[in-house]
């Protein structure tokens, strides 16, 4: 039944024209993931490897690609967490480095914190020798021009983007059993100077635990913190109910209380998996058994064997 990987590229409303390379880029990070498990690699390393990937492709909100803030900045946020140990490391308001998810691992490995923020993250940046990248590199035209749009449009930046929010991130399981969660994001277009999403906070924006499951959410950040969407899935795995069923009540919970809308990949210790969501539209890849799964509209799952390498 091991190793399992599920990965999503962002829930919301995915544009007519973006959603083959939504598809694509989730596929391609996923079954990269999967490749690090068959070879008796780590959860920690599938799942931070996967995000890397997704980071590193401009058709996504995290990494190249993330959204810009009001004054037209990238500042991201990502978080990682082992599930063997419940040890996590996360980085918020990070500028002007290509992988944040790469430095949350450090901020796991090397210092006895689980998040450092803004100027402080891109210290410990420089003293871990993570290379300082052009703002610019990360900003595509794409991003500019939905900024750009926004802001003239003087809408309120939360009200108009319900729904419409993307980020990046994987849980997998590996052969061992250990079970890891990642997630990294550019947050919330137009965002305030400053704002912190869920993805940074442990419990909202991901949570691993050997002995339950694994979450990486995406959506409306300050709706996903308002009910710990991570944690308050593995409460109900706890419970005994299915990934599936769990994701289904945390998020039907979540639009009950605050409208939030919303997406998640879930996996459990015994590898059942799921790829749920309330938003319109999220894309989504699993790896299990050599079956590669992928979808990005509400049921849809497409099965087809993983060739042998
Ligand atoms: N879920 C990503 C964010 O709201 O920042």
């Amino acid at each position: 039944m091991l190793p399992v990987i599920v990965a999503h590229g962002g829930a919301g409303y995915i544009l007519p024209d973006r959603e083959a390379s939504a598809i694509a880029g989730v596929r391609e990070a996923v079954l990269h993931g999967y490749s690090i498990l068959q070879r008796g690699g780590t959860a920690l390393d599938a799942v931070e490897e996967t995000v890397v990937l997704l980071e590193n492709n401009p058709k996504f909100n995290a990494g190249c690609g993330s959204v810009l803030n009001e004054l037209g900045e990238v500042e991201m946020d990502a978080i990682i967490m082992d599930g063997k140990t419940l040890n996590s490391g996360a980085v918020s308001a990070i500028r002007r480095i290509a992988n944040p998810i790469k430095l949350s691992r450090l901020v796991m490995e090397k210092t006895s914190h689980l998040c450092l923020t803004d100027q402080g993250a891109s210290r410990f940046a420089k003293e871990m020798g993570i290379p300082e990248v052009p703002e610019e590199s990360l900003i595509t035209e794409y991003s500019r021009m939905r900024w750009q749009k926004l802001k003239e449009s003087g809408l309120d930046p939360v009200e108009t983007q319900m729904g419409k929010t993307g980020t990046v991130g994987a849980v997998a399981i590996d052969s061992e059993g250990n079970i890891a969660s990642a997630t990294s994001t550019g947050g919330m277009l137009n965002k305030m100077v400053g704002r912190v999403g869920d993805t940074p906070c442990i419990g909202c924006g991901a949570y691993a635990d050997n002995q339950v499951g694994a979450v990486s959410p995406t959506g409306h950040g300050e709706a996903i913190m308002k009910v710990t969407l991570s944690r308050l899935i593995l409460f109900h795995m706890e419970q005994g109910k299915s990934p599936k069923e769990a994701a289904d009540a945390a998020l039907g919970y979540m639009y009950e209380r605050v409208q939030g809308l919303a997406g998640v990949v879930v996996v459990d210790k015994t590898g059942d998996w799921s790829a749920r969501f309330n938003s319109r539209q999220m894309s989504w890849a699993a790896a299990k058994n050599n079956q590669l799964h992928y979808g990005i509209y509400k049921d849809q799952i497409n099965t087809e064997p993983i060739p042998k390498t």
